[in-house]
Parts: structure tokens; sequence; C-alpha cells
């Protein structure tokens, strides 16, 4: 399957975005499954950001915007290395998450498409797997150049290709081999695989007057013991991908989980999984001047 057939699933199948509709259904999801994506896919997230952090150069006294900072891994390693930092998310219980987690930071709840701060406030805004959340990624860039100080740099993840990215990869081509359609109640989202095309991301930040633009790619194995602790760590720890699978009938679930234990004998080494991640990282930077 090509990546533009896994988006019919991924993005709920039609064209048209609500964009109300698509913001409450990852808000109510984020919420739901905050404690769930801690526990499991965060350990793989949380590998970005270092190469997140380096990228934006964040060193003692930068101030630092992550946006969609969920449980805060982004945020509290800027901490760590000296930066100012402030995170935000739009679900609340992941802001409750990252402020359990490292409770002397600064989170709070709030919209990437309408950051509630002055224009030129930061000298780094990074987002990790934040920009196929946004039901208008273009806002969110917008938003971000605006409270981009003069000169300041910006730094982005997404996952890679499913072909590639195999830890989303097994679970839509399983959903693909049990022939599963798509569950009706899943509101149309934005492309979740969009910015996996290079140009396209890059287009995306260029479009925003953003200059030394790079994207690079970075690829990684994560183990995991067991088909099962893949199986329920994806199922407690995302969104839409979960959706898929959870909102069909008990039968078709049956029928993704078997199409999904033959799909895994592919990453099976030694006693347990080891899966292919693979990640985009676009980097830029707001003009000295605005032109
Ligand atoms: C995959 S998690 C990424 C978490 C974190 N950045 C990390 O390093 O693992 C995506 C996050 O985006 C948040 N989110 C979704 N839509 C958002 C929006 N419009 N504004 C801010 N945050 C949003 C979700 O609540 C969720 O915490």
């Amino acid at each position: 399957l090509s990546s533009g057939a896994y988006d019919r699933f991924a993005s709920g199948g039609g064209s048209r975005i609500d964009v109300d509709a698509f913001t409450a259904f990852e808000v109510a999801g984020w919420d739901a499954k905050a404690a769930g994506y801690d526990d499991f896919l965060g350990q793989v997230t949380g590998r970005l950001v270092e190469p997140l952090l380096d990228a934006v150069d964040v060193r003692a006294g930068v101030r630092l915007l992550d946006v969609a900072t969920g449980p805060g891994y982004a945020a509290a390693r800027a901490a760590e290395r000296g930066g100012s930092v402030v995170g935000i998310d739009i679900a609340e219980e992941m802001v409750a998450v990252a402020s359990r987690l490292h409770p002397p930071l600064d989170f709070r709840i709030a919209n990437a498409e309408v950051l509630p701060f002055p224009d030129d406030s930061f000298d780094a805004v990074v987002g990790n797997f934040a920009m196929l959340h946004f039901a208008r990624p273009e806002l969110a860039v917008a938003e971000f150049f605006r409270v981009l100080a003069p000169g300041g740099r910006l730094a982005l993840t997404v996952w890679d290709t499913p072909e590639r990215a195999r830890l989303f990869g097994v679970f839509l081509d399983a959903i693909a081999e049990a022939g599963a359609d798509l569950p009706r109640e899943i509101p149309v989202g934005p492309p979740f695989f969009r910015f996996s095309d290079e140009q396209e991301f890059a287009r995306l930040l260029e479009g925003q007057q953003l200059e030394s633009i790079e994207v690079e790619s970075i690829t990684f194995s994560h183990h995991v013991s067991s088909s099962d602790e893949l199986w329920s760590g994806m199922l407690a720890g995302t969104v839409r991908t979960s959706a898929l699978i959870q909102r069909q009938p008990d039968e078709v679930q049956e029928q993704i989980r078997a199409a999904f234990e033959r799909v895994v004998q592919q990453q099976r080494v030694g006693d347990g999984l080891a899966i292919p991640v693979a990640v985009k990282l676009a980097s830029a930077r707001k003009p000295e001047r605005s032109r």
C-alpha cells in the first residue's frame, strides 16, 4: 500500500477537514491516552529530543517554546540545558502529566494555531511529532514565525512514511490485510503522512518566509519484548491509529489482531521485536529582518 492509500485510513477517508470536529477528537483522544502515551510511545519520541534541541541550538539562557509538549520531554531536557522554557499542549490531561513529571516547569493549555504569546518572544520553537496533529498546520507555522524573535530557530519532527516508520506501518498493514473499513465516526483529519515528504515539509516552512530550511532523516530500531507489548502500547498511546482499530466491531478487531501477529513476524529478532523507526526532522530560521 502506498502512503496515499494509508492516508485514506489515517485521515478519516475524506478531503474536507472539519476543524472543530477534528480538534475536539484530538483533545478527547489525548486526554484519554496521556498516561498510555508516556508509558510506551514516549520512549520512542523521547529519542528525538536531543537532535531537535541541537537543531535550534538550545543552551543556557535560550527562551524556548515546546509546542504540543505532551508529557514535556523536550521542555524538560531544554530546561536541563539551562533554557528558559514554556511547554504548551491543547489537552488538559497531557499538561497534567507534564506538570506531574516536571513540577518546576511552566506548562500551559493552549492551541498551537492561536498561541497566547506576544510577537518575537522566543529564541527557539520546537514541536516533537506535533505537525500531524494540527487541523491547520500552515496556521500553526505562521504562529511559530510570529512568536520567534528575528534570527530565532524552529525545529519540527514527523514520522516518515509507514513503509519506513514501521511502528505505525505494521498496524496500517494489518488493518489493510484484514480488509477493514474506515470507522465512520473518525472525523476527517489532515493527512497523517503529509510531511513525510521532505519537499512538502520544506514548502510548509518556505510558505511562512522562514530561511535556512533543512530536512533530514533519522532512523533507528526500537526494541520491544513481544507483539503484545507493541499492540497494547500503541493502542493505549495513540489517538488516530488506535481509533482505526478500537472503533471497529469486535470480530473485525480480532481479524486485525490476527493479521498484526502475521505482519510483525518480519520484525522478530531473538526473543523480541526490532521495529524500524524513521523520522523527518525539519529546521529553519526566522530572518534577522522580516521581509
Ligand atoms: C504525539 S504527541 C507529542 C508529544 C510530545 N511532543 C513528545 O515529544 O512526545 C502530540 C501532542 O499534540 C497535542 N496537540 C494536538 N493538537 C494540538 C493543538 N492544536 N495545539 C497544541 N497541542 C496539540 C496533543 O494533545 C498531544 O499531546
